[in-house]
């Protein structure tokens, strides 16, 4: 593929896929992997920037995983463009490009789905029913496809990267995983595919997300520890300032994703949030070190 200066390696097939990796590790070099669902941003390119930095040789994969979609969300309206993808990703250091066809990752009738108990009762599974069973199974499938050293994704999912972590654990797979930080715009927004999505005034509103958890931060530094006080105060916060219409809330342990109603001292807490702006849902989230007391 020609991305310009910078040689990457197209890889549609599976079986090519598997022979790449089988042959790079043969060679003794530690692959890298980034699943990804194309539409490139800064954030991915960090990720796989990252992936680099600890391996030989990064894959990326580009596929707009159909089981992790609801009837109702965004499926068919996904962003796609392999040839500009490729070049990003490519930029930031990945050499192959992994854009398996639906038909070849789904063969049909398909039976099998990897299920993690109680993800799909929580934070984004109350709203994406399914969504979470859609990933891991998606992603159990590129890891053995790819069959990398290091798989790294970003904490701006962060119910993913717990759901992947416990997979990997439960089903004793080697991999190890890597989790980088959240990338955000200037303003704070976090990097997302779906802020293409965005009015202009639904942008100007949009970093209220990271606002609210900047404001929820400050709050549990300076001692607060009653959750639904935190979660008030973030409420009013986005509804002063934006017409967008809060889907939840949440200060969780960042661990089992359990809400928590008081913040013990020395506990690592998730505070996560979803907010529509129409029709575009956008998230956010930090992990917030409870200080141990004085
Ligand atoms: O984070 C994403 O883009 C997707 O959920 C992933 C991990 C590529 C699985 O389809």
């Amino acid at each position: 593929l020609d991305t310009g200066l910078i040689p990457v390696r197209l890889i549609r097939s599976i079986a090519e896929m598997q022979n790449a990796s089988a042959g790079l590790h043969a060679a003794g070099k530690r692959i890298g992997f980034v699943p990804t669902m194309g539409a490139l941003h800064e954030g991915h390119l960090s990720l796989i920037r990252l992936a680099r930095q600890e391996t030989d040789e990064v894959v990326t994969s580009v596929f707009v995983n159909p089981t992790q979609f609801a009837p109702t969300e965004d499926f068919e309206r996904y962003p796609r463009n392999l040839e500009r993808d490729a070049g990003l990703a490519a930029g930031a250091g990945s050499s192959i490009i992994f854009a398996p066809e639906r038909h070849d990752i789904y063969p049909e009738p398909f039976l099998t789905a990897v299920e993690l108990k109680g993800m799909d009762e929580v934070l984004e599974g109350k709203s994406r029913p399914g969504h979470f069973r859609g990933v891991a199974t998606v992603v159990l499938k590129l890891l053995n496809i790819v069959v990398p050293n290091t798989v790294v994704f970003g904490q701006k999912d962060a119910q993913q990267v717990v759901v992947i972590r416990r997979m990997i654990s439960d089903l004793n797979l080697t991999v190890r995983m890597l989790v980088a930080p959240t990338v955000r715009e200037s303003d704070g927004l976090a990097m997302s595919s779906r802020n293409a999505y965005l009015t202009p005034e639904q942008r100007c509103e949009a970093p209220v997300l990271f606002a609210a958890l900047q404001e929820a931060v400050q709050r549990i530094g300076a001692g607060a520890h009653d959750a639904p006080a935190i979660i008030a105060a973030m409420t009013t916060m986005i509804t002063q300032r934006s017409a967008g219409i809060i889907d939840y809330i949440s200060i969780a342990d960042n661990g089992t994703l359990q809400e928590v109603s008081t913040l013990k001292p020395g506990s690592t807490v998730l505070l996560s949030l979803a907010v529509r702006f129409g029709a575009t849902r956008l998230i956010d989230n930090v992990v917030v070190q409870v200080k141990e007391k004085d």
